[in-house]
């Protein structure tokens, strides 16, 4: 088949970089030969580079081979036409057959590259998408081309409703009315239980980038990411406390990375075990969510967790304390923690075991089994907080008129 059935059509949503800037150029390919010469072209042109893997904001393009599955490889072209949606997708194959070409420009590609590349062939499909980038006006506008926010979360000590909150947080992201793209990543490899909370058995994980970290790019990245029917995706860690194998910083960093390109916001698990790989997530977040009780025992390791990030010089201004299972009786006793922590507590969530260890057992956030109750109006606000979509309001009040002390339910920034 000729390339003729490939003649671009118009796009409303076409890639992003329409501002003369150059294009990002992300290759998803595993014949050598193909990747060289893919490289070779676009190391001549001016307006085109190579994405960085350390580049955490969206490439322009994405040049994805065919894999041995077609279906696999439509698949892909799909979910990325869905997250990715400021990124472009070519596809290349030595394979021509027209089902084949049919099936990957319904998935959402925008051209085919035959194998052995012909660099006019290059040519042609580059200056189409020039053009295409130059008539497009992105419906996401600058947004699209900004890295994703990642929200970590790290428990003061284990058992403080880290999890809990991760998972709502980031379901709670999803409902907003700007409807941002979510992912939930675990990075917790010293018990990594988050899919329980989500009743996913997923069947990949951190384990299988860690397996093979030279496999990593976008496309690989996004088959990894098990989808659930809300929408949110999620990354676990596949390492639970019995696990031998270990998470490496580079590999954490690339992957976050690569998710920041994706989505608008990347919420991670950070567990309670301050290693080299939870402070590489910790480096790469936007905001540090430090979860806390007003339990003595966890105040103490609190305690020590934010003296340990400020003297690796996390800056102030990124670190959050978070109370979670806070009662309202309890004014007196969170004043006094915050003098021991040095820090002004940044949101409380409040106490209702009733209701989190009913969404814990049946697999659902809170937000969707008691969205009405103190706790998971708390969630939704504090995912609210985040969005700075333009006519949204941020850290909009509480309704939590109990938590008289903090009457937005947000308290004031640590001094
Ligand atoms: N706001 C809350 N009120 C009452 N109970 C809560 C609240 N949030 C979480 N919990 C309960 O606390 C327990 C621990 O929660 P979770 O597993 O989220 O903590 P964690 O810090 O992630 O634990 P781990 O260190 O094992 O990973 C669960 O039983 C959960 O239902
Ligand atoms: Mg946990």
């Amino acid at each position: 088949m000729s390339d003729t059935a490939w003649k671009p059509k118009r796009v409303t949503d076409g890639p992003s970089d329409s501002t003369g800037k150059i294009f990002k150029v992300e290759l998803s390919i595993q014949c050598a030969e193909t990747k060289k010469t893919l490289e070779g072209i676009i190391s001549e042109k001016t307006d085109f580079q190579i994405k960085d893997s350390k580049d955490a904001t969206p490439s322009s393009l994405l040049i994805l081979e065919l894999a041995e599955t077609p279906e696999e490889t439509f698949a892909v072209i799909r979910d990325l036409a869905k997250v990715a949606k400021g990124t472009e997708i070519f596809l290349t194959s030595s394979k021509l057959d027209s089902g084949i070409l049919l099936e990957a420009m319904r998935a959402g590609a925008k051209e085919f590259l035959a194998q052995p590349i012909q660099p006019q062939e290059v040519e042609g499909a580059f200056s189409r998408f020039q053009e295409r980038a130059a008539s497009s006006t992105d419906k996401r506008g600058e947004a699209s081309i900004v890295a994703g926010k990642v929200l970590a979360f790290f428990g003061g000590k284990g058992g403080v409703g880290t999890t809990s909150i991760t998972v709502n947080v980031a379901a709670a992201l999803l409902n907003l009315p700007s409807k941002p793209r979510v992912v939930i990543v675990d990075v917790n490899q010293h018990g990594g239980d988050l899919p329980l909370y989500l009743d996913l058995q997923p069947m990949h994980s951190f384990r299988d980038i860690a397996a093979d970290p030279s496999r990593l790019d976008q496309a690989f990245l996004i088959r990894l990411l098990t989808k659930c029917e809300s929408g949110l995706q999620v990354l676990p860690s596949g390492y639970d406390d019995l696990s031998t194998g270990r998470l490496s910083p580079d590999c954490v960093e690339a992957t976050l990375k690569l998710l920041q390109a994706s989505f608008d916001y990347v919420v991670v698990d950070c567990g309670h075990v301050l290693d080299l790989t939870t402070k590489k997530a910790l480096e790469l977040a936007s905001w540090i969510n430090v979860t806390s009780t007003l339990m003595v025992p966890v105040v103490h390791r609190t305690k020590r967790i934010l003296e340990l990030l400020r003297g690796s010089g996390f800056p102030q201004s990124k670190l959050r304390l978070i109370m979670n299972r806070y009662l309202s009786g309890e004014k007196d006793v969170l004043v006094e923690t915050e003098e021991i922590l040095k820090q002004k507590a940044h949101w409380l969530f409040p106490n209702d075991y009733p209701s989190a260890s009913h969404s814990v057992n049946s697999g659902k956030p809170l937000i969707e089994t008691a969205p009405k109750t103190a706790v998971g109006k708390s969630y939704m606000e504090y995912a609210a907080s985040f969005d700075d979509t333009p006519g949204q309001s941020q850290g909009k009040s509480s309704v939590l008129g109990w938590l008289s002390p903090f009457k937005s339910g947000k308290a004031q920034a640590a001094t």
